[in-house]
């Protein structure tokens, strides 16, 4: 959420720092701004709106220097307009910030500062904490980084909240200062050039060698080194590592999105997941980085898990998994409730945070009261080094590649598989016979090649979404393990289409989302041929019973339900627990299809962002 690029170097700063915002646009889309120092002074151009409107008004008032901060931001305090947009500067224009979190007591510190005569000029938390540094500073009467550091150093002991920060200081025409709590930063080391950045897709074309801040760490970054430092003014201890990715991960390529580009990556990126992870010897998987003894994971009790958004949906389908194959209670929470319902933690309760980026601020609050409470705690990321991959204990990555399309995923397709290898090893610690874990390592193996299937009927789920593209409303309606794609599936169209939809559990439907069915109202059914088949076939009549149209997502070759619904997309015959998976990426498709028909602007969905890291 909101997007952080500085650097320092000897190349002109703000065509960098343009293009750097443009490969982070996806996390936030309502302004955008840079903050340029030369010759003692600090120059800002800011706009709403996206990136373009930013590169549109430097073209016409350019600005040069070769140090720069910048931002992309999501609006959370104060509506998406030019003076809201960051960089935000102290009284005396030396001092300019961008800033991703919030500044929880900035109200406080705004009425103290208006008090000794500062007028606001925006309604951001950032300004009060950019005025307050200017105010620190002056009262230090000494100019120079020392002085800075140390003013850097009282403000930021007196705001609460999150922040990842990126300063640029007029008597400091040497340095850009980072600070981070609570939101990812990052120190990119190139040649001649050091940057900062929230994220490190905004600067992997220029280095891939990167430095990760840790919460309380302050950063100095100059052209041809960098200092880590404490808060505390003791030295940070961080260490250098090699992003696996390249730039050309993070872009389009062909595809017209970044969207579609994910979901046709899914059979390559799922094959990235199992890779040295099945050992069909033993019937079981490899899970290295769990840090955790056969012991130690025999002895585990219960699992809880805590996600947010598509993650809590794979979860789910996790849950069902684990519960199927490994036997061990599990269960899945929102981790925005989670993290304030106070939950018993028994001595054996294993902690999953399930999450792409690693980031969101819920998962990572929760995964804090899990450690609080004593739970050994696990991570299932995608980004490397991100806080929730750190802060855990162990984990599993995902190996996805860069998630940029804002509604996820490709890392749906892998959370799930992540967690069908933890069923897989869990289960061969307790009762799963040899011959049960081999069919399940087989069924595995063989998704990536049923998703290619799924795959080629983009074009003809492009003609059933713009056969359906004026519904006002969908339900998506799937039972057992098809239950969570039913909610994926509902959540991805109405992510990127507006198209109103729920997903329920298809008996359930009786009890209440039946009042919606009418002509005009499609209903999705998840429906191959699985132990539910029957069962969800009657759900399926008691829609058509009252003239719902029906598409349904069905085993190829299934004649019967090709009777019964006005639309079919057949996916391949896969087992029960996962067939979903398939059903899943004809979801999206689905979604994306409803979308480009109807012009959404399918990366960038209105008022979404793709790493959620504030409460
Ligand atoms: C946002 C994104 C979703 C994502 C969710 C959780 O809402 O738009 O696509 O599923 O955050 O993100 P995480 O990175 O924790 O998986």
């Amino acid at each position: 959420m909101c997007g952080i690029v500085a650097c320092i170097g000897t190349r002109p700063a703000a065509p960098l720092l343009v293009e750097g915002l443009r490969r982070l646009e996806y996390r936030g889309y309502d302004s955008a701004g840079v903050g340029l120092l030369r010759d003692g002074k600090i120059e800002t151009r800011k706009r709403a709106g996206r990136i373009d409107a930013l590169a549109a008004l430097l073209a016409e008032r350019p600005i040069s220097g070769t140090v720069g901060i910048s931002h992309t931001r999501w609006a959370t305090h104060g509506p998406p307009t030019d003076m809201n947009s960051h960089p935000h500067l102290d009284a005396t224009g030396k001092i300019a910030v961008v800033h991703n979190g919030v500044i929880e007591n900035h109200a406080a510190i705004r009425r103290d500062l208006e008090a000794r005569g500062e007028t606001f000029v925006s309604d951001t938390d950032t300004e009060a904490l950019a005025r307050l540094l200017g105010q620190l500073y002056a009262e230090a009467g000494a100019h120079g980084e020392a002085a800075f550091l140390e003013a850097l150093r009282r403000a930021l002991r007196r705001v609460s909240g999150a922040y990842g920060l990126a300063i640029l200081c007029a008597d400091c025409p040497d340095a850009v200062f980072g600070a981070r709590k609570g939101s990812p930063l990052i120190v990119g080391i190139g040649r001649e050039e050091h940057f900062l950045a929230s994220d490190v897709n905004a600067i992997v074309a220029h280095t891939r060698e990167v430095a990760y801040l840790a919460d309380g760490d302050l950063a100095v970054v100059r052209a041809h080194d960098f200092e880590a430092l404490r808060m505390d003014d003791r030295e940070a201890t961080v260490a250098v590592s090699r992003v696996e990715h390249d730039a050309a991960a993070a872009e389009k390529g062909d595809f017209p999105h970044f969207m579609l580009k994910e979901i046709f990556e899914q059979p390559h990126t799922l094959r990235n997941a199992l890779r040295g992870r099945l050992n069909p010897e033993d019937a079981t998987s490899v899970l290295g980085g769990l840090n955790m003894t056969a012991a130690e994971l025999r002895g585990v009790e219960r699992i809880q898990m805590a996600a947010c958004g598509t993650s809590w949906h794979a979860g789910l389908l996790g849950e069902m998994l684990i519960e199927e194959f490994a036997r061990i209670p599990c269960e899945v929470d929102y981790a925005s409730e989670f993290r304030y319902r106070n939950p018993p933690f028994g001595r054996n309760t294993l902690f999953l945070a399930i999450t792409q980026s690693g980031e969101t601020a819920d998962t990572l609050a929760a995964l804090r009261e899990a450690k609080r409470k004593g739970a050994r705690v696990l991570g299932i990321c995608n980004v490397v080094g991100s806080s929730i991959a750190r802060e855990a204990g162990g984990g599993l990555y995902l190996h996805a590649g860069p998630e940029i399309g804002v509604a996820s995923t490709k890392a749906f397709t892998s959370q799930v598989t992540a967690l069908a290898l933890l069923a897989l090893y869990l289960g061969r610690l307790h009762h799963l016979s040899a011959l049960e874990g081999a069919r399940l390592i087989r069924d595995l193996e063989n998704l990536p090649g049923q998703i290619e299937e799924v795959l080629a009927q983009s074009e003809r789920i492009r003609a059933i979404a713009q056969r359906f593209r004026g519904a006002a409303s969908v339900l998506f309606l799937g039972r057992r393990f098809n239950y969570p794609v039913a909610l994926e599936g509902a959540l991805k169209l109405k992510e990127i289409s507006y198209i109103h939809a729920e997903g329920y559990p298809a008996a359930e439907m009786k009890h209440g989302p039946i009042a919606l069915v009418d002509e005009r109202t499609p209903s999705v059914f998840l429906c191959p041929r699985d132990g539910m088949y029957e069962k969800t076939l009657n759900n399926l009549e008691e829609v058509r019973a009252r003239r719902g149209p029906v598409i349904a997502v069905a085993t190829e070759g299934d004649r019967e339900i090709a009777h019964k619904a006005e639309a079919v997309i057949p996916i391949p015959a896969a087992p029960d627990h996962f067939a979903p998976l398939l059903a899943n990426v004809a979801l999206q498709l689905f979604a994306y299809h409803a979308a480009v028909a109807l012009g959404r602007d399918v990366d960038k969905p209105r008022n979404l962002a793709k790493s959620v890291t504030v409460e």
